[in-house]
């Protein structure tokens, strides 16, 4: 479980120390995690249990109370942000699967978060321009098609509170971002982000080698 190959940089033997000294993913994440695993190759789009436990902690640290995340999957990270929020909290969830976010639903059932999220099928850039302007979020997280990571930051940042923070998976998209003959649209996309906000005087911005690169940003 915790020998996963996301976390290219750290061996497998590091990675599975550092795991073991953070808070550990407890039973139903680890159901979730296994339940994850048997749909194959595509279980790699599931976040690691380190970058979970971190936006738990996160979460709370912030005294969230109003959360977005684009990219659901089979839910482990809306659980683990749901987790960092007081009862009163809310995280709205973007996705376009039924499939996977129907495994997500059962789990946040049996975790006791369900009545914290509000999970919205439908392109993101929608369920994203249909909230309104006002710069209510505390917290956001950005994990879906590589492609919309700027359109869905701009969004974001419009609706987020000054102190408010959003965090981006896979910014080293496995080391690709420093391989000059790497050219696909995915890796273009990725790198295009990250000179995006690296020069965007709106927030302060550190690029943490959790997992495949997990960029956090505040805003000013
Ligand atoms: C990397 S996975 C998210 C993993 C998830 N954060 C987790 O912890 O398991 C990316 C997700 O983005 C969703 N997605 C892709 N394109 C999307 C779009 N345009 N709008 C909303 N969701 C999209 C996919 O259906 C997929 O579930």
């Amino acid at each position: 479980m915790t020998d996963r190959p996301k976390s290219f940089h750290v061996s497998a033997e590091v990675h599975a120390y550092l795991v073991q000294h953070g808070t550990p993913p407890d039973e139903i994440q680890r159901a979730l995690i296994e339940e994850t695993q048997k749909l194959g190759g595509i279980s790699i789009m599931q976040i690691a249990p380190e970058q979970g436990a971190f936006m738990t902690l996160l979460a709370r640290a912030i005294g969230t109370r109003y959360a977005l995340e684009v990219g659901t999957f089979t839910g482990y990270s809306a659980l683990c942000i749901a987790r960092g929020l007081p009862d009163t909290g809310r995280l709205i969830c973007c996705d376009v699967s039924e499939e996977w976010t129907a495994i997500a639903r059962r789990y946040w059932e049996k975790a006791g978060v369900s009545e914290k999220i509000d999970l919205r099928i439908a392109p993101a850039l929608d369920t994203l321009r249909a909230l309104p302007e006002q710069p209510q979020l505390d917290f956001a997280f950005i994990d879906a098609d590589k492609p919309g990571y700027i359109a869905y930051y701009e969004e974001i940042l419009k609706r987020l509170r000054p102190g408010g923070l959003i965090l981006v998976d896979n910014v080293l998209w496995l080391g690709r971002v420093v391989d000059a003959s790497a050219n696909d649209e995915q890796t273009l996309a990725i790198r295009d982000f990250n000179n995006h906000v690296a020069r965007d005087s709106r927030v302060e911005c550190v690029m943490l080698p959790v997992s495949d690169g997990l960029t956090l940003l505040r805003k000013r």
